[in-house]
């Protein structure tokens, strides 16, 4: 039996660790923005090399909180991909924000800066662009960077799912003006529960992303702008202060599964494997293949006990919730004919060598027949 995602086994790596702080914070009896907060922030600011971290309750509410503090109002226009978290969108647009979609390169499932640049041609109004650095891959940001420029169209990067990636040797996270990051529990970087955080270099979007993580409050009962209550709590900001002295391991052990599954698959099966641009460095946050059969295949696997998911089956733009947008199939057809096709394999640090050759045998034996 091999698992999509496994924490059990990291929780008995880490029981004695956890239960220190654990017993350290709550002795201390500070539960709130306190010092466990602040080290976590510095810890997280230092480790992607920008001046601010700033944690709050949850990657979606970092794109909701960074998309305000950025200046984003009802009415404006957000360009990201629909081959996303629905988060990614639905931060933005429960605030009047309206999404607009742009279509994907076809190997790396990443924003293609071609396709931003004919939709920031043809679409008015739009103020701000959310590359996603999608499974663990960052995006072509020089383009991305180039036609927002041209534009005049602030860039916010959502890297949920990217904790450590590089482009061209530099942390994803540090090209927009902001970035969310989500530490939800199976992330690179997971919290033990729901937990996010935002990072930027500008003192003034910082300033506008503490306040508005609590109730809009410049000094204590000083609220100058209305807020939500969305921090990252003292347990959760110290289990994240001690997972990110791990998290490169386990980048490089998600890497090394990658590349046995790379070994094991290329020539062997018709799989199409993900790509690793010879500019990124990439950290596997999910090890998504593609196949025409890919329904039949995930059944196979789950007859030999091994667990797959698809992330994402339904583009943003097809979804219920976004029907008033007035999109139908084939309206981004990359993105539309990957969701058909994709499939995520099970790949965490956790996961053994061993298992990783079986989850492979299986695929080869699901070809073989
Ligand atoms: C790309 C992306 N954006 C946003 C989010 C939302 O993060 P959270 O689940 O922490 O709210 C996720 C999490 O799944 C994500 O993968």
């Amino acid at each position: 039996m091999v698992k999509i995602f496994d924490l059990q086994r990291e929780y008995d790596e880490l029981k004695a660790p956890l239960a220190e702080i654990f017993d350290r914070v709550c002795r201390n009896g500070e539960f709130i923005m306190g010092k466990e907060l602040a080290a976590f922030e510095d810890a997280f600011a230092r480790y992607t090399g920008v001046h601010f971290a700033a944690g709050v309750g949850s990657g979606t509410d970092a794109l909701r909180i960074g998309g305000l503090a950025l200046g984003l109002k009802a009415g404006d226009k957000v360009v990201t991909t629909p081959n996303t978290y629905v988060a990614t969108v639905m931060a933005l647009s429960m605030h009047g924000i309206v999404p607009v979609f742009c279509d994907i390169d076809p190997e790396t499932y990443t924003m293609d800066p071609h396709a931003l640049e004919k939709v920031l041609k043809s679409e008015k109004g739009v103020k701000a662009c959310i590359p996603v650095h999608l499974y663990g891959h960052p995006c072509r940001m020089d383009e991305i960077i180039d036609v927002c420029g041209r534009f005049g169209v602030t860039i916010f990067e959502d890297a949920c799912q990217s904790h450590g990636a590089l482009y061209k040797g530099r942390k994803v996270g540090t090209f927009g003006l902001a970035a969310a990051f989500s530490f939800y529990p199976t992330k690179n970087l997971g919290a033990y529960g729901d937990a996010g955080g935002l990072v930027t270099a500008d003192r003034a979007v910082y300033d506008a992303i503490c306040r508005l993580r609590n109730y809009g409050q410049a000094e204590k009962h000083q609220h100058i702008v209305e807020g939500f209550n969305s921090r990252l709590d003292e347990l959760q900001a110290a289990v994240l202060s001690l997972k990110l002295g791990r998290l490169d391991a386990g980048n490089e052990k998600r890497r090394h599964l990658a590349d046995i599954y790379r070994w094991d698959l290329e020539d062997e099966t018709p799989v199409v494997l993900p790509v690793e641009k010879p500019w990124a460095h990439h950290v596997y946050h999910l090890y998504v293949i593609r196949t025409p059969n890919r329904d039949a295949l995930s059944q196979a696997l789950r007859g030999r006990g091994i667990g797959t998911l698809v992330h994402y089956p339904t583009p943003v733009h097809l979804q219920p919730a976004y029907k008033h947008l007035g999109h139908k199939k084939g309206d981004f057809p990359v993105a539309e004919k990957a969701a058909s096709e994709i499939l995520s394999l099970p790949l965490y640090p956790t996961l053994t060598e061993e298992e990783a050759v079986s989850v492979a045998a299986a695929v080869k034996a699901f070809y073989a027949q």
